[in-house]
C-alpha cells in the first residue's frame, strides 16, 4: 500500500542541452508512461537493466513498479511533456534491503535521451533521498559488459568490484554519509554538476 507522495521531490530541472525535465516520484498514475518507457527501450537497455530478455513488463511488475511504499522504495522518474502529455525518459529506483540501512538500486534512460546527463541526475537523486532518509549504503549489480554504467559508476564515486563466483557482473556501491541539509537540492546546483 502506497505511502503518501512526497511532493517535496518534485523538481523542475534543465538539461545541458536546454531541455526542460521534471523529475519527481512515481505515482500509480504513471502505469502507462512507464510501460511505454520499457517497450521503447533498445534490446541492449532492456537487457542491462532488467537481465532478461523481457520486452515488457506484466501487470504484476507495474503495479511493482508505479504503486510504491515511499517510505521503503523510491523511483524517480524523469519526463517531458509536450501539449500537456508526459513521455517518461528515464527512471532510477532503489528498494529498501532487510537489513533497514542499505538499498539496492537500478537506472535506465532512455535510448534517444542517453549521454545528455539524464542518467547522472537520477542517481545523484536518487542517492540524496537514501541519504536524507538515513540510508548508509547503495548497491547494485552491473553486468560486467555494460561498460557506460561502470563508467558513470566510477563517474559518481561508487565502488566497483568483482561479484564471487559471477564473472559477469559486478557489484557497484555507494556509501551514503547522512547530511540532513542535502534535500532537495536545487535545479542549478545540479545542473552545475552535470555539465
Ligand atoms: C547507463 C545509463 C543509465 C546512463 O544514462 P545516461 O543518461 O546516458 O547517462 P549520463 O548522460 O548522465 O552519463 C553518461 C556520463 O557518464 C560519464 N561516463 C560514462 N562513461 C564513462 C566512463 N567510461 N568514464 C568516465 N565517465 C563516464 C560521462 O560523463 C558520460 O557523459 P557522456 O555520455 O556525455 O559521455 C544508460 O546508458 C542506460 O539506461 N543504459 C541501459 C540500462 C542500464 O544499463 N542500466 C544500468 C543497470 S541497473
Amino acid at each position: 500500500m502506497a505511502t503518501s507522495y512526497p511532493s517535496e521531490l518534485v523538481q523542475a530541472l534543465t538539461l545541458r542541452d536546454g531541455t526542460r525535465v521534471v523529475v519527481r516520484p512515481i505515482r500509480p498514475e504513471d502505469r502507462q508512461i512507464e510501460q511505454e518507457f520499457v517497450q521503447r527501450l533498445s534490446d541492449e537497455s532492456r537487457y542491462f537493466r532488467f537481465m532478461s530478455a523481457l520486452r515488457e513488463l506484466n501487470e504484476a511488475m507495474l503495479s511493482r513498479f508505479t504503486q510504491i511504499d515511499y517510505d521503503r522504495e523510491m523511483a524517480l522518474i524523469a519526463v517531458v511533456s509536450e501539449n500537456g502529455l508526459e513521455t517518461e525518459i528515464g527512471v532510477a529506483r532503489y528498494v529498501v534491503n532487510a537489513d533497514g540501512v542499505s538499498c539496492e538500486f537500478a537506472v535506465a534512460v532512455a535510448d534517444a535521451w542517453q549521454h545528455r546527463g539524464v542518467g547522472s541526475i537520477l542517481i545523484r537523486n536518487l542517492v540524496e533521498v537514501a541519504r536524507a532518509r538515513g540510508l548508509q549504503v547503495m548497491e547494485g549489480i552491473v553486468l560486467a559488459g555494460n561498460h557506460k554504467m561502470l563508467g558513470l559508476m566510477n563517474a559518481l564515486g561508487f565502488s566497483i568490484r568483482s561479484e564471487p563466483g559471477d564473472a559477469g557482473a559486478k557489484h557497484v556501491a555507494k556509501q551514503l554519509n547522512a547530511s540532513p541539509a542535502a534535500l532537495p537540492r536545487t535545479s542549478a546546483s545540479i545542473a552545475a554538476d552535470v555539465n
